[in-house]
């Protein structure tokens, strides 16, 4: 067991070496020769080869598209389908020249046809662990995020029609729908990926739909420190914050990974504590035995019956949480949330898109101001300066690493500014020839006021880690 507490794994595996860059895709190439390429494995195919029937399932999806009339197939029945999903196969394999024999063969129509039924040409890229975001600009251009790095991939769709029925599918899972006068819609799939989904005429060159894979083995604590995230002190400090309750919100960009170490302190939350999650698409995957899981609710198509976080903020209150956490604040509910931080629930917890601690602060003060609370800018500060203690700001460099950069104190208020310190920082000292953002993790010196609450509850820390003469590890 790690010495994060119950829900570490262990070291985690090494990252696989990042795959070889496309070589063509430093201009994108036009429809048809993507179109081709999805035929043809090129380099830019590379790295699928490490499946040996996947690169196979790929050309003959492709090939499968070509040559069956998509806007037929959902009236097919299944084992019709199937039937014909099968025979394709079954010439393809002989045309190849493909060692299969019929049980294999059996399998890959199996799955091709999972693919048509399914989400059609990215299934693979779903089935795949290793990437994390799958971006789809129109039907002939998939990128996909692996490693922190983004690639052109050789999936393509046959054309908007067909990614659009895609889109339909995703969209109708959950039971909403998509179309022009309601051409932005939020889902999630049946596995828990969070999509985004926008069509014409908010997009001008087809359907662009961006899915934030669920992560099937969650971050821990252990596991940041061990892709470097942040150092195994800073971890500690704050697994033991965290415990003791002390009321944290993560601050970071788009994609920075807010989320994800939410997802991970919560690793430190005792079992015995009620929790309650409040999120517009549920992400989080809290592993403790008491927890209820709120979700938001968009307006119908006659724009009623909508649930926004602030009523579940308050719904929640009712329901005797220990801690409320809120997947992303980012509007009139970031009232009640401090409302509940300064009424019994210390240790709620909150991610908010800000690009700095004091940034996250500002931020704070307006969504309250959004809430139509006609308070004065002090007393809001206050407020915020009473109900959050940590500050923890999270970014994605520009090598594609997600850090944690800084853990910032409030402690109080002086005048009208809330007053802020930082405990422990990154700095970049440089960046290698090859885009690796170098630099170290020091504390700043300064000893945290909660501190002396997390000895209260009985959470040893070493004091050295906070000398700021050497570099933490
Ligand atoms: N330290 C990390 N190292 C590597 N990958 C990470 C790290 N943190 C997060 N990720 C990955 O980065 C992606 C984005 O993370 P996450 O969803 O936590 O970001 P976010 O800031 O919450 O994004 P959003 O702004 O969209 O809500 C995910 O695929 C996640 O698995
Ligand atoms: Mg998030």
């Amino acid at each position: 067991m790690s010495r994060f507490g119950a829900r570490s794994q262990g070291p985690a595996t090494p990252p696989k070496p990042a795959p070889a860059p496309p070589t063509a895709s430093a201009e994108t190439p036009a429809a048809p020769a993507l179109a081709a390429l999805a035929k043809e494995p090129t380099p830019e195919a590379a790295y699928f080869r490490d499946d040996g029937l996947l690169n196979a399932r790929l050309k003959l999806h492709a090939r499968l598209i070509d040559e069956i009339d998509l806007s037929k197939l959902d009236k097919l029945d299944d084992k019709e389908m199937r039937r014909q999903v099968r025979n394709l196969v079954a010439d393809f394999a002989r045309e190849e020249r493909l060692p299969l024999n019929s049980a294999e063969i059996e399998q890959l129509g199996a799955s091709v046809f999972d693919e048509m039924v399914g989400l059609g040409p990215i299934e693979p890229l779903l089935q795949d662990d290793t990437i994390a975001d799958i971006l789809i600009n129109g039907p002939f251009k998939v990128f996909i995020e692996r490693h922190g790095e983004l690639e052109l991939t050789p999936v393509r769709f046959r054309d908007n029609d067909h990614l659009l029925r895609i889109v339909n599918r995703i969209v109708a899972g959950v039971g909403r729908r998509i179309d022009e006068s309601q051409p932005m819609v939020d889902a999630r799939l049946a596995d828990g990926s969070r999509v985004n989904a926008a069509i014409a005429p908010i997009t001008i060159d087809g359907a662009a739909v961006s899915i934030r894979k669920f992560s099937k083995k969650p971050y821990d604590l252990q596991r940041l420190v061990n892709v470097g995230a942040m150092p195994t002190c800073v971890a500690e400090f704050l697994h033991g914050a965290v415990r003791s309750r002390i009321s944290t919100v993560i601050s970071g960009g788009t994609g920075s990974g807010k989320t994800t170490l939410l997802n991970a302190l919560s690793g430190a939350i005792e079992h015995k504590e009620r929790l309650i999650t409040i999120e517009d698409a549920a992400e989080l995957q809290l592993q403790q035995p008491h927890v209820v899981r709120m979700e938001t609710r968009p307006p119908n198509i006659e724009g009623k019956g909508e649930i926004r976080q602030r009523e579940l903020v308050k719904n929640a209150l009712r329901m005797r949480p220990d801690r409320v956490i809120l997947g992303e604040v980012r509007g009139e509910e970031a009232f009640d949330m401090l409302q509940a931080m300064n009424t019994g629930h210390e240790g709620s917890m909150a991610t908010i898109h800000a690009n700095t601690p004091r940034d996250a602060i500002t931020r704070l003060e307006q969504m309250v101001a959004m809430s139509g609370m006609k308070l004065p800018p002090e007393s809001i500060r206050g407020q915020i300066a009473s109900a959050v203690t940590l500050i923890v700001q999270v970014m994605r460099l520009s090598d594609g690493k997600r850090r944690l950069m800084s853990v910032t104190e409030i402690t109080g208020m002086e005048g009208n500014v809330v007053q802020m310190q930082e405990i422990f920082g990154f700095r970049r000292s440089h960046t290698d020839p090859d885009g690796s953002v170098r630099g170290e993790f020091r504390a700043t010196g300064l000893r945290p006021k909660c501190m002396d609450e997390m000895i209260r509850r009985g959470i040893q820390y070493d004091a050295a880690n906070f000398d700021p003469q050497t570099a933490l590890t």
